[in-house]
């Protein structure tokens, strides 16, 4: 877990007291108190994180840049020197890991401490960005950075705009966000994701980079019991229960879905992906009855979780979008 809070206001920081007083820092944001209401959202926003299963080191990271922007706030209202808020970050991890879960909930918690006017979340990938032709990729880039104004910009597999080189038109992309993370930096807020090592190359491709995104959140993989967890809370949202034969058969899928040879094995996403499988399953299995009790519309059996397994199997195979 890495922590790096950039702040490239810190040479301020060291200048006289008396000086402090009489300049504060601009971070150009609307600096607006936070009301009873506003605090009570705030912490129904934290509740709705600390709910997710595990992620220990993102929560406490998250804890830390709230916290910190709220201090800022308060030395700012007390005329004390504060940093300016450059909050753009990379998101590492594999997929299902809970990457855009957090992303939507730091945008609702930047709404509430006035960070971001909006705080909703645009979620794209390189072919949302690189268009086919010169000027087509910054028009396309400009586009998405308008509609994700007062929110974040969330750039999935972000490592592939630097795919093709210097000639590709990802470099455009890259350059045109760049140059929008200055103009708009009091009301939009960058996240680049993807898996651990493509991002740190990519970082590495555009010396800028770095310094522009000074927070960096790793996502690691959940472990079996994490991922069990995450099952039983997907069903309990739903009003749905494993039967014991059930859960055993989760388990077991689980542990040969992350063991070897699995290496992306879609983490939460998976788990995701079987109760959804086999829900739908367990409608089949269900409609030709005579009789239906309340019991039996919320039980999942052995059965609708081996038959959920085996599609997923299948599709992974034929690669096909599939609907049981
Ligand atoms: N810690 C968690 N606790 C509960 N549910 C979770 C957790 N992490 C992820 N999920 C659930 O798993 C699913 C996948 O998570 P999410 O979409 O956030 O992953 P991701 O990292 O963005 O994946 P991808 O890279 O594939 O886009 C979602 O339905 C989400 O609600
Ligand atoms: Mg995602």
């Amino acid at each position: 877990m890495e922590i790096r809070i950039v702040r490239p206001g810190s040479k301020a920081a060291r200048r006289s007291t008396a000086d402090h007083v009489e300049k504060t820092h601009d971070t150009g944001r609307k600096e607006l108190p936070i009301t009873p209401v506003g605090r009570e959202q705030l912490k129904n926003i934290m509740n709705e994180l600390n709910d997710l299963v595990g992620l220990h080191s993102v929560k406490k990271l998250v804890f830390e840049i709230s916290a910190f922007i709220e201090i800022q706030k308060r030395r700012q209202q007390e005329k004390l020197v504060s940093e300016p808020l450059v909050l753009h970050m990379i998101f590492r991890g594999n997929p299902g890991t809970g990457k855009t879960t957090v992303a939507r909930i730091l945008g609702k918690l930047f709404r509430e401490m006035n960070v971001l006017s909006k705080g909703h979340l645009v979620e794209i990938e390189r072919a949302d960005l690189v268009g086919e032709y010169i000027g087509h990729t910054a028009q396309k880039t400009r586009e998405q950075l308008k509609k994700a104004s007062g929110g974040i910009l969330f750039i999935d597999e972000a490592y592939s705009l630097a795919r093709g080189g210097e000639k590709d038109f990802g470099k455009e992309a890259i350059d045109t966000l760049v140059k929008a993370m200055e103009d708009q930096k009091d009301n939009l807020i960058l996240i680049l994701a993807g898996y651990n090592q493509e991002m740190n190359e990519f970082i590495k491709t555009n010396p800028g980079l770095k310094s522009r995104f000074p927070i960096h959140i790793d996502f690691p993989d959940y472990t079996i019991k994490e991922l069990l967890q995450i099952a039983d809370l997907m069903l309990e949202k739903r009003q749905y229960q494993l039967t014991p034969a059930a859960r055993d058969a989760l388990k077991r899928i689980i542990e040969l879905r992350t063991g070897k040879g699995y290496e992306h094995s879609g983490n939460a996403r998976l788990v995701r992906n079987l109760i959804e499988k086999a829900m739908r399953r367990q409608a089949v299995r269900l409609i030709g009855r005579d009789e239906i009790t309340v019991a039996d519309l919320m039980q999942i059996t052995d059965d609708d979780i081996e038959k959920a397994h085996e599609v997923l199997r299948v599709n992974q195979f034929t690669k096909k979008e599939n609907y049981l």
